[in-house]
């Protein structure tokens, strides 16, 4: 399946999924950061593991951002609405507690490492940039996957409204992001 996007005039599809990605790992770097504030007081034993992944996030966003410096490409217009978004989410989520933060990261990463694997068929055979810094976030979001699955309590009404409303919310910015 390929992607769709409407792209500005001169704009590769590569050029326009490093600038989704870099907005998405602002939004992730927003909600590890908020998250991550809340936990020192909510779930004290938790600081370290979101300090962990906070620490990915911002190496990610920093890939994106030399990929879009390397191509004079301003950053996408919905960077700041997934700074925001990834702000409340974190506060709100972190508030519930360890479950809800557990729920909120599978949720994103599921969406998100499906994403990754469509823009690299994407993009694999005709941009070798774009494709390399993709393939250097994957092992990080996959961890960040998995180690939130084994933390995840039995389901619950609470853990299955988050992952609903986060994955809606996920596909919501990236399909944005393609067309803005
Ligand atoms: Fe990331
Ligand atoms: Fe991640």
């Amino acid at each position: 399946m390929g992607l769709t996007a409407r792209l500005k005039p001169g704009e590769t599809i590569a050029d326009r999924i490093m600038k989704v990605d870099h907005a998405g790992e602002h939004g992730a770097v927003s909600i590890y950061a908020a998250q991550r504030w809340m936990a020192r007081w909510r779930v004290p034993d938790m600081v370290d593991e979101l300090d962990h992944f906070l620490a990915h996030e911002r190496r990610h966003r920093s890939v994106f951002a030399a990929e879009l410096k390397a191509r004079g490409k301003p950053r996408c217009r919905s960077f700041h609405l997934c700074g925001l978004g990834g702000t409340v989410l974190g506060l709100v989520t972190s508030l519930l507690g360890r479950n809800a933060i557990a729920a909120t990261t599978v949720a994103i990463e599921r969406v998100v490492l499906r994403h990754l694997e469509q823009q690299l068929a994407e993009i694999e055979s005709r941009d070798a940039a774009a494709t390399a810094a993709l393939r250097s976030i994957i092992a990080d979001e996959q961890e960040h996957h998995d180690v939130s699955r084994a933390r995840l309590a039995a389901p619950s009404i609470m853990a299955g409204v988050i992952d609903r409303g986060v994955s809606l919310s996920t596909e919501a910015v990236i399909w944005l992001g393609m067309r803005l």
